[in-house]
């Protein structure tokens, strides 16, 4: 593909791509969303700097993808809902939502992909890293894709954040968690709608276990999956500045931030897109 509208630098081998010359507060036309589309399925998360969008731009950028998914925990902006805010000012009270994830997999329908614009940044602190996927997938033995295409695996966020929630806030509001949140199952290896590709999809933060396996089977293949994911070669990392924008596709990436800017405040606010199918 030739870009016209934008010039692309890729983050790393991996996966990420900077894409300059587009301002997000304009309406994508026809041509551009074509080719920032095929950029970002080729890239699986693209960077943009030096933007400034107002909540309706923002969220103006995120709808061409889809519709937005709306916010059931996090907090929004006044007269904004669609934009949900991340207002972190101890960094080391984030507790599991630094593992590994892609948002919402213990939904029955997740979030397509994610728009995260940066309001405040710590200076050199506070980065987030993606992981690819379908490399991961793809750089597993044809043996062990062909096992893993056919499981099916159970995500839970009650199994991973539940403990923690009964310890400190206790078992009234652990049943609150439970009924709110029931368990999901969706494929281990899941297929990209629109390339058809195939990508890992667990995570360490919400896959509980895998099906029809015993819980010491289960428990060592997510451990041996999780781990085949945390690898140098399949990531990027992305420093923020004020007026940054990350756009990734939680259909194959996943991705943690970094929680080392301890009492330094970071401002992020965030359009999701819902996924209108489920994983396949
Ligand atoms: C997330 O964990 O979903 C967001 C990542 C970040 O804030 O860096």
């Amino acid at each position: 593909m030739r870009y016209t509208r934008f010039d692309v630098r890729p983050t790393t081998g991996a996966l990420g791509a900077e894409i300059s010359g587009l301002n997000l507060a304009e309406p994508l036309d026809d041509i551009a969303f074509a080719e920032l589309n095929a950029a970002w399925q080729k890239y699986l998360v693209l960077f943009f700097r030096d933007q400034q969008l107002t909540p309706e731009q923002h969220a103006a950028f995120g709808k061409r993808f889809g519709k937005i998914d709306p916010s059931a925990y996090i907090p929004t902006l006044p007269e904004h809902e669609d934009i949900r805010i991340q207002d972190i000012q101890d960094s080391t009270q984030i507790g599991n939502d630094i593992n590994w994830h892609c948002d919402n997999s213990f939904r029955e329908y997740p979030q397509k992909c994610s728009a995260l614009y940066a309001i405040k940044v710590p200076e050199g602190a506070g980065d987030t890293t993606w992981v690819n996927m379908q490399l991961a997938y793809d750089l597993l033995s044809p043996t062990m894709r062909a096992f893993l295409d056919e499981l099916t695996a159970v995500h839970d966020l009650v199994e991973t954040m539940g403990p923690g929630i009964l310890k400190n806030f206790g078992p009234e509001r652990w049943q609150a968690f439970r009924d709110r949140t029931p368990p999901v199952e969706h494929p281990v290896v899941r297929t990209h709608p629109e390339t058809g590709r195939k990508a890992l999809f667990v995570n360490r933060l919400m896959t509980s276990s895998i099906k029809d396996l015993s819980e010491a089977e289960s428990d060592n293949l997510l451990e041996f999956l999780f781990r085949h994911c945390d690898q140098e070669e399949l990531k990027c990392r992305f420093r923020w500045e004020p007026g940054s924008v990350a756009f990734w596709d939680n259909r194959c990436t996943i991705h943690r931030g970094i929680a080392d800017f301890y009492t330094d405040r970071r401002i992020m606010h965030r359009v999701a897109i819902t996924d209108p199918d489920r994983p396949h």
